[in-house]
């Protein structure tokens, strides 16, 4: 018979070992999806060359492969284009974990392809998505002072949009008369806020910071249901500043889980937390990831709405596990050690499912994703790979890479 003491050595050896063991596994696939993610992003740049015939039109930037198709469908970076910060977000990151030269020259190519957008009013609120993935990564690995002009500009425009009687900033202006939807606010919205907490800090500015804040506590109260699950957009009237009713644009209907849109609540609540420091977020980014982890399936990447009645046999959204699993290798550092220890895993957990033939586009493609869904009413970017679920893989895969 062993020795007790001698026993409980060995299993601790044995437990730390395969905690070495696990780490190790978690390193070396991590660093081999990242070596794929570099592998796609120039094929991509290969395939933009040769679509310019050698000249690369850096206004172009790839939004969308459809599942018939093996090339980029490239949009052209104008306001209307709420997807133009992707690429260039993803060259940026693809710099940062390669170090390679040619990657920083094309980020700086296609960033700048963007700076219009501190120049002029605001058209929507997507100009966080816009500005704060392409100029505000680039400042973060280049501290190149223009950017951060650009930058502290684009904010001052997005605060434009805030409304103080309602107490959120205006989603989409061209969508108020048409839908008679006075102010609309959408989920989406609160990816906004890091580049205006970023503003606030970095060009000292309290009013972004306020506008922040106020924007983030309205729609906790009111653009979720009393279950924590979000609507997609807000009205509210702007006399009163109260909210008219909770409606969808992208999901399934007013009263289901459109995935994306959780996730960006998820996300957007997480840097609200770090920013403020404000308990009540964190709590709050906790009940509605909780809501999001218990619906999901087996493999972890969640339907493209929750209620969807035709589950399963509907689209997935890899995009939106994507967004979740980056934000939870974050979250999972505020919270307590039993949850940190759930949504470290379920985002290790997502991140492999992503990262198997299953999502993976592979050489079938030059994006790093299959399985995403757009806008699934508008029967648009349905099960196709799209170039945001791409940036916010490598973001989550970059995440990984430093914790572990
Ligand atoms: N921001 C629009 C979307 O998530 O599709």
């Amino acid at each position: 018979m062993i020795n007790k003491k001698i026993g409980l050595g060995l299993l601790t050896s044995l437990f730390l070992l395969t905690g070495c063991a696990d780490e190790n596994k978690v390193q070396t696939e991590t660093k081999r999806s990242l070596d794929y993610c570099i592998t796609q992003t120039k094929r991509t740049l290969t395939e933009l060359e040769n679509n310019g015939e050698g000249l690369i039109d850096y206004t172009l930037m790839p939004r969308n492969i459809s599942d018939t198709s093996s090339s980029w469908h490239c949009r052209k970076a104008t306001k209307e284009e709420w997807c133009a910060g992707f690429w260039p977000g993803i060259l940026w990151y693809g710099y940062e974990y390669s170090e390679d030269e040619e990657l920083l020259k094309e980020a700086e190519n296609f960033t700048g392809s963007l700076e219009f957008l501190s120049n002029i009013p605001a058209y929507d609120h997507d100009l966080g998505f816009l500005v704060f993935c392409s100029y505000g990564n680039g400042y973060r690995l280049t501290g190149n002072p223009e950017y951060k002009k650009i930058i502290l500009r684009t904010a001052d425009t997005l605060a434009t949009l805030f409304n103080p009687t309602v107490g959120t900033m205006l989603s989409w202006p061209r969508e108020c008369e048409p839908n008679d939807w006075p102010h609309n606010t959408i989920m989406d919205n609160m990816i906004n806020l890091e580049m205006l907490f970023w503003a606030a800090k970095n060009g000292e500015n309290k009013y972004l910071y306020d506008v922040a804040v106020a924007h983030a506590d309205k729609t906790m109260e009111c653009h979720f249901r009393d279950d924590y699950t979000s609507y997609h957009v807000a009205v509210y009237d702007t006399i009163t500043g109260n909210l008219i009713k909770g409606v969808t644009h992208q999901g399934y209907d007013d009263t289901s889980m459109w995935a994306r849109g959780q996730a960006w609540g998820i996300y957007g609540y997480t840097v609200v937390y770090r920013e403020t420091g404000d308990p009540k977020y964190l709590d709050f980014a906790e009940k509605i990831t909780d809501v999001f982890i218990s619906g999901l399936p087996e493999d972890k990447i969640p339907y493209w709405d929750f209620n969807d009645p035709k589950i399963p046999d509907s689209p997935r959204d890899a995009s939106a596990a994507a967004i979740v699993a980056s934000a939870l290798i974050e979250l999972s550092d505020y919270v307590r050690a039993e949850k940190s220890e759930l949504y470290f895993d379920t985002a290790k957990a997502m991140i492999s499912s992503l990262s198997s033939e299953k999502y993976i586009c592979g050489e079938s493609k030059p994006a790093f994703l299959n399985h995403s869904t757009g806008h699934k009413p508008n029967g648009s970017e349905i099960d196709a790979s799209i170039i945001y679920a791409d940036y916010y893989y490598m973001e989550a895969l970059l995440r990984l890479k430093k914790k572990s």
